[in-house]
């Protein structure tokens, strides 16, 4: 397999936002899930910079129905910017929303056929090129982000990469699973790819943690995937197909995950950041350690 043809710079990033996010009703009837606050910045927001720190120049959102708020995020608040120098205040705390004109593209995800379907609607704006993915539900939390340590490596071996993580065995039927094969270093070749196996039949407790690189083809065969697990259209089923025709690694994340899928993860993520930040820590920790007796 000559794979020099695998290694084109990754500019552009899909973030697959059009889900419902039921799990968190009635929070999110209004408003989408993706702009939740984990402190001070919206979900969506924590993805967005982690593939700014990772040179990613293009924003492709998926959006469906009741989802316009998420690009209003990203779009200039002239109203409010005017007010605000008006007032003397700084207009720093909107720098990360700021995305070039241009950048930020948004296509519909009709009909929701699952997360294969949902990439496979951005891929007029996606091209010919490689791109990433982005599911916001997932927190990646470190320095270098996710992402990042992911573009180093793929500056490296190419091909396709998705981020994993190991969870307990009992997890896994939540997730996409990898076959491992050698590793090296934050490495491991992807032998295999399942989605949402039973705990007996999983390869590994290797998961797939929500953030791919992958090279274009994926989208030719995403065109005729037909469903899998849940009766949804799997990238798990499209990507394994990728398998032994392209390079397709996974990259162990050097940092913190959070599952803001979930209410319990979500409320972790919103500690351990507000724990983290200088101007917060002392105080959370003095509440913490009241509300715990
Ligand atoms: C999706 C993917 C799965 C991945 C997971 C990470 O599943 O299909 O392979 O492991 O995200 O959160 P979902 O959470 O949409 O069921």
């Amino acid at each position: 397999m000559s794979d020099h043809q695998f290694r084109k710079p990754v500019r552009k990033a899909v973030f697959p936002v059009a889900g419902l996010g039921t799990r968190f009703l009635p929070a999110t009837k209004a408003i989408p899930k993706e702009l939740l606050p984990v402190v001070d910045r919206p979900l969506i927001q924590y993805a967005v910079d982690e593939a700014r720190e990772a040179g990613i120049e293009e924003f492709v959102f998926v959006t469906g129905r009741g989802k316009t708020a998420i690009v209003e995020h990203f779009d200039t608040a002239y109203e409010l910017e005017a007010t605000m120098t008006g007032r003397g205040k700084s207009l720093d705390p909107l720098e990360p929303t700021r995305i070039q004109p241009g950048n930020l593209v948004t296509v519909r995800q009709q009909v929701p056929l699952g997360l294969g379907h949902a990439v496979w609607c951005a891929r007029a704006v996606v091209g010919d090129e490689p791109f990433a993915i982005f599911l916001p539900d997932e927190l990646m939390y470190g320095t270098p982000g996710c992402m990042k340590q992911m573009i180093d490596a793929y500056n490296e071996v190419g091909g396709n990469l998705v981020s994993v993580l190991e969870v307990p065995n009992e997890e896994v039927s939540s997730y996409g699973v990898i076959a491992p094969g050698e590793s090296r270093g934050n490495l491991t070749e992807v032998k295999g790819l399942v989605e949402k196996p039973k705990a007996s039949e999983a390869p590994s407790n290797k998961i797939v943690s929500g953030r791919y690189i992958l090279q274009p083809e994926v989208m030719g065969l995403l065109e005729t995937q037909g469903k899998g697990a849940g009766g949804e259209i799997q990238l798990t089923d499209s990507m394994a197909k990728l398998i032994g025709q392209q390079p397709f690694h996974a990259v162990t994340f050097n940092g913190r995950r959070f599952d803001c899928g979930s209410k319990v993860g979500f409320v972790e993520a919103t500690l351990a950041i507000a724990l983290d930040r200088e101007d917060m820590r002392d105080d959370v920790r003095a509440i913490a350690q009241r509300l715990l007796g």
